[in-house]
């Protein structure tokens, strides 16, 4: 596994904390797997591990200040941007994450984070009642939400002689749990359309018919297709969702204008190899929207007429020229496989992920478990959370697409 690290250009970033001792172990473990390593240091971390350490190790300067004529004609802070294929931050510290939340970039540490395409990698050290403060917990979901990856903590005695979780990771379990997240690039050259979200229909001005989808499993969907290489363009209904990384965005209201988007993306922009259906579409919408707020009668209660929407996935999915491999998703109460197989079949779908929404799991949840099946077979997904669900769905689908041309 660790092979995967191998010619990976790692730009370590070491903060101040007690254990940036470590650092200097880790530098060696990363260059055991085939890892080229630079270091950058803030100026609290050179407080508890001296430059030289790290430079002698790593066998570069360096870099530490942000203002240094010197260090900017060596390697400058956006040639080492740059150069970075993964920006490892360990030990990062509370103050780190919540200065990479908040963009900053007074020093050379977080301007190189804004000026870096590198993936991120925090692995975070610090006392346990700041790992669990709300402010660092909150700090921790917006990162991830960018696509950055957080390695640990463990869990254990700390050096302010409290016991709990906020132990940086050992070095050898780093560089192992980096390895596991370096998606191979199943996808690369793949065109994917996928949408995501509820949608609203309109009834009057002020009210709508919606739905409880938060759009986290699309969009963790699109990531992960974005991860593994693909170029994604997400369709999204309604969401307070930041886009991932490197996708592409259009935002949608109704049905009418998710299917719009859609079928403008398969025939006006070239076509797309695959097509993820993960909306939660309105299946009905107001026969007409009133003009104005309607008023409260004085009657007991109004009749709405609905009219049907148009199902997007099974006219995608029923395309002659141009059609893209299909997956739908099924978002069911009960019978779960029973609902998903037959909607397979009656929507001509290559493929569905269906999912059991409840109590615990499923729409706002952060975790979600799948059942995947095609027509020749299924699958199962564990529960986990939303993004590595999303990262196997996207192994399984490739595995499909690649049996089919084979057969
Ligand atoms: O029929 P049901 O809504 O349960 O089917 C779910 C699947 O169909 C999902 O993939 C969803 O995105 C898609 N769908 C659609 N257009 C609709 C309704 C559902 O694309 N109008």
């Amino acid at each position: 596994m660790a092979e995967q690290l191998t010619g990976k250009k790692i730009l370590l970033g070491v903060t101040g904390s007690i254990a940036a001792y470590k650092a200097a172990e880790l530098v060696r473990r990363l260059q055991d797997v085939g890892a080229e390593v630079r270091v950058v240091m803030t100026a609290a971390a050179c407080e508890f591990i001296t430059p030289l350490t790290l430079q002698t190790l790593s066998g570069h300067p360096v870099a530490l200040t942000l203002l240094d004529a010197d260090e900017e004609s060596a390697m400058g802070h956006i040639t080492l941007a740059r150069w970075a294929d993964w920006f490892l931050i360990a030990p990062a510290t509370a103050d780190t994450l919540s200065r990479l939340v908040q963009g900053r970039s007074d020093d050379l540490l977080t301007a190189i984070h804004l000026a870096s395409e590198a993936r991120l990698v925090c692995a975070p050290a610090m006392n346990n009642k700041m790992w669990s403060h709300v402010a660092t917990q909150e700090n921790l979901t917006s990162l991830r939400s960018r696509g950055a990856v957080i390695l640990g903590p463990a869990s254990g005695d700390q050096a302010c002689g409290e016991q709990g979780e906020g132990r940086l990771l050992e070095p050898v379990d780093i560089v192992t749990a980096l390895a596991e997240s370096v998606v191979p690039a199943v996808w690369a050259g793949k065109r994917v359309l996928i949408t995501a979200g509820p949608t609203h229909e309109p009834i009057d001005p002020v009210r709508f018919i919606g739905n409880r989808s938060s759009g986290k499993m699309g969009f963790a969907v699109a990531q992960a297709a974005a991860e593994a290489g693909a170029e994604v363009m997400l369709i999204a209904g309604p969401v307070g969702l930041d886009t991932p990384t490197g996708v592409n965005r259009h935002n949608v209201g109704t049905a009418a204008q998710m299917y719009a988007a859609v079928m403008q993306q398969l025939t006006m922009m070239g076509s797309r190899d695959i097509f993820i259906s993960v909306a939660a579409v309105a299946d009905y919408r107001a026969e007409t929207v009133a003009p104005h707020k309607m008023k409260k009668s004085a009657q007991q209660g109004i009749t709405l007429p609905l009219v049907s929407t148009q199902d997007i996935v099974a006219a995608v999915a029923a395309l002659s020229t141009n059609r893209p491999y299909v997956v739908g998703f099924a978002a069911e109460t009960e019978k779960v496989a029973d609902y998903a197989q037959e909607k397979l079949k009656r929507k001509g779908l290559d493929m569905i992920a269906a999912n059991e929404v409840g109590a615990e799991l499923g729409f706002a949840s952060d975790d979600n478990a799948l059942q995947v099946f095609w027509e020749t077979g299924s699958q199962e997904v564990p529960r986990g959370p939303k993004l590595t669900v999303a990262r196997s769905l996207i192994t399984i689908i490739m595995g499909q697409i690649n049996a089919d041309s084979t057969s």
